[in-house]
């Protein structure tokens, strides 16, 4: 089973930023969305790209890109031209920090 990783602190990420962390060789995206929190792989399904360089509108990530959209919620794709679902990873509060874990393999 994945271990957990702290993605960092609590008070590091205000709502409207994400944080990027190497989770075990995957690079993992953490979003703060009006106070919720959300954890994507950081890897368009269209062609690989970097998905945090693109605008966080509401829920939806956009690649920079081709402009995929991507629900961070689901990992839903809601527009091309990427199809396939984005990996989301779970979320602990714990110690006044934020922690993932790439639990795909468990
Ligand atoms: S690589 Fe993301 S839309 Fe093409």
């Amino acid at each position: 089973m994945a271990l957990w990783t702290r993605v960092c602190g609590l008070n590091e990420l205000a709502p409207g930023e994400h944080r990027v962390t190497d989770i075990e060789g995957a690079l993992v995206a953490v979003f703060n969305i009006d106070g919720d929190f959300y954890a994507i792989e950081d890897v368009c399904t269209h062609d690989g790209a970097q998905l945090t360089g693109g605008p966080v509108i509401g829920h939806l990530i956009e690649c920079p890109r081709h402009g995929a959209q991507f629900d961070v919620r689901s990992g839903v794709a809601v527009r091309g031209p990427a199809y396939a679902p984005i990996s989301r990873f779970p979320i602990k509060l714990e110690a006044d920090a934020i922690w993932s874990r790439d639990d795909r393999w468990d």
